[in-house]
């Protein structure tokens, strides 16, 4: 087995394991992925401040998103098919974010079901809403969440229609894929994925299939995005969601100011900075690039958290660093539940937390609440100059 120091080792073995369909899926921004790519690049023009002689003993990653304790702020996000990367997938990654002691978010759009993930850790996990035309659908949707326990409701603003991502329409992304020539070709060269599979307790979307009737293609993403997301969620509509539900609410899709102080305005316990990884409004700026404005617009009326573009410890501490009480990976642990399974989200964890403690202790802090601007170099014109 290699060693692994770095998410970029997950991601070689992911790409090598895991049937094409599925690595193109997890690796695709929107049309020209220029979003998708300034997510991650823009982090790297923030630099650290290096400070010395800090008595660096006893330093801790510990911390708080929306009231709950965390062993580090960085939370599992949504991420739909994961149950495809790797047999159950979702079980695995909420297991491994349990042991670990950090939030698991399950999408909407998973292979396994809320039931599953809930029988399978037996503790709280996050769970994230798409919403529907169909009311009723939805009303169930929120009570199966209520049932299984779970601890917040992640409502995703940024998707009412999906963005296009090339690979998936060229590629036919479905679940279980579909078994084209193509598919066929590449799935004979991923065996060890395919064994694993053929045991796992669901190949097909594990919220809806059964749940729902008449649907043309119900293996199809697109399909389904197109016909049931409700293309009319307005503010009025989230707040209803958000009365019908009752408990803890994050808003994720947040990458303007004055969304984000409807946000705070509607009550959310948190929301989350993002541009869906660069998988929705392509040549939107970066998340890393507006938390900036989000954080003096509403920083001290609302939590803050982040997501897209993340992929080390250091962008961690940035984000943090920034104002962000909480961060979120999707690819990163992806990479590594492709590579390995349950033990390769843990390692992808392992790895994320291991950069941010030593990261932290570099820039003379013992604590992630103490990170501030005063550890970073921020580019002068970081926010941009862009006409309002
Ligand atoms: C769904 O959330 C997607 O980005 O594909």
């Amino acid at each position: 087995m290699p060693v692994i120091t770095n998410i970029d080792d997950l991601k070689r073995i992911y790409e090598r394991r895991v049937p094409r369909m599925f690595y193109d899926y997890a690796e695709s921004g929107s049309w020209t992925e220029q979003t998708f790519r300034d997510n991650s690049a823009d982090f790297h023009d923030i630099r650290l401040r290096q400070k010395v002689a800090v008595d660096m003993s006893g330093r801790s990653t510990a911390s708080q998103m929306i009231g709950q304790d965390v062993a580090m702020p960085v939370a599992l996000a949504p991420v739909g098919l994961t149950g495809m990367q790797h047999a159950d997938g979702e079980m695995k990654a909420a297991k491994a974010a349990l042991d670990f002691g950090v939030p698991f978010t399950l999408s909407t759009m998973s292979i396994n079901s809320i039931e599953d993930v809930a029988e399978h850790t037996g503790a709280p996990f996050w769970f994230q809403l798409y919403t529907m035309k169909d009311e009723d659908y939805v009303r169930r949707l929120i009570q199966r969440a209520k049932d299984a326990n779970c601890s917040a409701l992640v409502i995703t603003l940024d998707l009412q229609i999906l963005g296009q991502r090339h690979k998936d329409l060229k590629n036919g992304l479905s679940a279980p894929p579909k078994l084209t020539a193509k598919t066929i070709a590449n799935l004979m060269t991923k065996w060890a994925w395919g064994i694993e599979m053929l045991g796992a307790k669901r190949r097909e979307f594990g919220n809806i299939v059964g749940h729902v009737q008449g649907i043309s293609d119900a293996s199809s993403l697109g399909a389904w995005t197109a016909e049931q997301f409700d293309p009319s969620l307005d503010w009025k509509k989230i707040e209803k969601l958000m009365e019908q539900w009752g408990g803890k609410v994050i808003l994720k899709g947040i990458l303007d100011p004055e969304d984000a102080k409807m946000a705070a305005k509607l009550g959310a316990d948190a929301i989350v900075v993002s541009n869906h990884g660069g998988r929705q409004l392509d040549g939107a700026l970066s998340s890393i690039r507006m938390l900036p404005r989000i954080m003096d617009a509403v920083g001290g009326d609302v939590e803050v958290h982040l997501d897209s573009g993340i992929r080390s410890g250091q962008d961690v501490l940035k984000a943090l660093a920034l104002g962000a009480k909480g961060t979120y990976i999707g690819r990163a642990f992806v990479y590594g539940l492709g590579a390995m399974g349950q033990k390769g989200v843990t390692t992808a964890l392992e790895v994320i937390q291991k950069e941010l403690d030593t990261t932290m202790a570099l820039c003379g802090e013992r604590n992630v609440a103490d990170l501030g601007p005063h550890n970073l170099l921020v580019p002068q014109d970081f926010c941009g100059r862009w006409q309002e």
